[in-house]
């Protein structure tokens, strides 16, 4: 096995033993419900596969301090109005592109694990434009 390949088991197996594995957040940014039903369905699913830590939060109350402390996130994200966030996530979103644009800090998630969801429709031009 390769060298990363190795690195990759061996993180993924020190995962398993019990106190070593991060809590697991689950964002959602939802409009008519659909994205917040996903977020606790998977946050559900996930305690049930044995994730010892794992919560919910509205992108509402999403704060840039508590966001960049986060080691495993799952954002699970709809688009809507045309290819634009949910109301919920707007905050989130322009905190975010700032982000790309601020040079002073190259790496503001250093350290964090995550994956994204989106939800979208293809009848849209600017299908999954938040997941994407
Ligand atoms: C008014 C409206 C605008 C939408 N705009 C888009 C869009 O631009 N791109 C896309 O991929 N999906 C779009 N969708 C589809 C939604 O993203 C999709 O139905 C999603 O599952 C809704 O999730 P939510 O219930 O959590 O808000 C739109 C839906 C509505 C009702």
């Amino acid at each position: 096995m390769e060298k990363n390949s190795v690195e990759r088991v061996r993180s993924f197996a020190n995962l398993t033993i019990p106190g070593n594995m991060p809590e697991v957040v689950f964002y959602f940014g939802s409009q008519t419900g659909t994205a917040e039903k996903f977020a606790n369905q998977l946050e559900e699913d996930a305690e049930r596969l044995g994730v010892e830590q794992s919560k919910v939060i509205d992108f509402n109350n999403f704060t840039p301090e508590e966001f960049c402390a986060h080691k495993f996130v799952v954002f699970v994200v709809a688009t809507h109005y045309e290819g634009d966030p949910c109301d919920n996530t707007k905050n989130f979103h322009k905190w975010f592109k700032g982000l790309q644009r601020d040079k002073s800090n190259p790496t503001p998630f250093k350290g964090m694990k995550f994956t994204v969801f989106g939800l979208g429709d293809t009848s849209y031009e600017q299908f999954n434009e938040m997941g994407v």
